[in-house]
């Protein structure tokens, strides 16, 4: 109980310090520009600011090819409200949902390429933040700190990237939902590329209508 006390305030200080950095405007003309991960194999778990854990599993993202596949790992201890098997190609700009215990899936288009790996390019440069202490060796971490407005302009997200680009921490706050997204032990490199492969059992899926309104993204899958 005392460690999620804990948590739970440093949560609330992530979150109040991000809210302000997302909405402090940068006064200097930036000098910066948004990098782009290299490929990566890690786990990604998304939570809500309610506090529970939407989703918990391993990706696999290829940062050329622009594909990323993401599947929710419901043994987990982590008690997670959604099973989840995403491959995302977001060159061809669409994407399929899994489901390998009944070999089916589903083929929708993408509305919007925006996702938790890569800052978007038009993102703001909003400071370095040094976690932990930035003297003591292995005691800390610094990050580049980068924010902007979420595509349907209803909110903005606060994402923190290490020096070599890889992502710990994005924040997306909207006026219907907000949640957190942290990547923890990463690789650089796809340890298994056939993830990245659209499964036989979904080659000739047909692309399903997108009905008017509806926005498709990786980040309307937690919404
Ligand atoms: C990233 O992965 C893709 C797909 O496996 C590969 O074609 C590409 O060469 C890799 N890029 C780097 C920099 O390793
Ligand atoms: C899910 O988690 C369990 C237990 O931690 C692990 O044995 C299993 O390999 C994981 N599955 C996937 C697909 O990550
Ligand atoms: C897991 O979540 C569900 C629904 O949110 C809840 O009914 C159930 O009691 C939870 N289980 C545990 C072990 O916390
Ligand atoms: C596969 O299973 C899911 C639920 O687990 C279900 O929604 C879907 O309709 C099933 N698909 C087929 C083709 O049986």
């Amino acid at each position: 109980m005392k460690n999620l006390t804990i948590l739970w305030r440093r949560m609330y200080a992530a979150v109040a310090l991000s809210v302000f950095m997302c909405l402090t405007a940068t006064t200097n003309a930036d000098p910066h520009h948004p990098c782009h991960a290299p490929n990566m194999t890690g786990f990604m778990s998304v939570m809500s600011l309610k506090g529970d854990t939407k989703a918990f599993g391993a990706f696999t993202y290829d940062s050329m090819g622009k594909k990323l596949r993401f599947r929710s790992n419901e043994s987990h201890p982590a008690n997670t409200s959604m099973g989840l098997d995403l491959l995302m190609l977001f060159n061809d700009g669409i994407f399929y949902e899994i489901d390998s215990r009944n070999q089916s899936c589903e083929k929708k288009s993408l509305q919007c390429t925006q996702h938790p790996l890569d800052i978007p390019d038009d993102a703001t440069f909003k400071g370095v933040k040094n976690t932990g202490s930035p003297s003591i060796k292995g005691e800390g971490l610094k990050t580049n700190e980068w924010a902007g407005s979420m595509p349907d302009m209803k909110g903005c997200y606060s994402m923190s990237v290490t020096m070599g680009c890889l992502p710990v921490c994005t924040m997306y706050f909207h006026d219907t939902y907000s949640f957190m997204v942290s990547i923890t032990e990463v690789e650089i490199q796809i340890k298994d590329p056939d993830l990245l492969l659209v499964p036989s059992y979904c080659v000739a899926q047909p692309l399903e209508e997108t009905p008017e309104g509806t926005v498709n993204s990786f980040l309307n899958e937690f919404m």
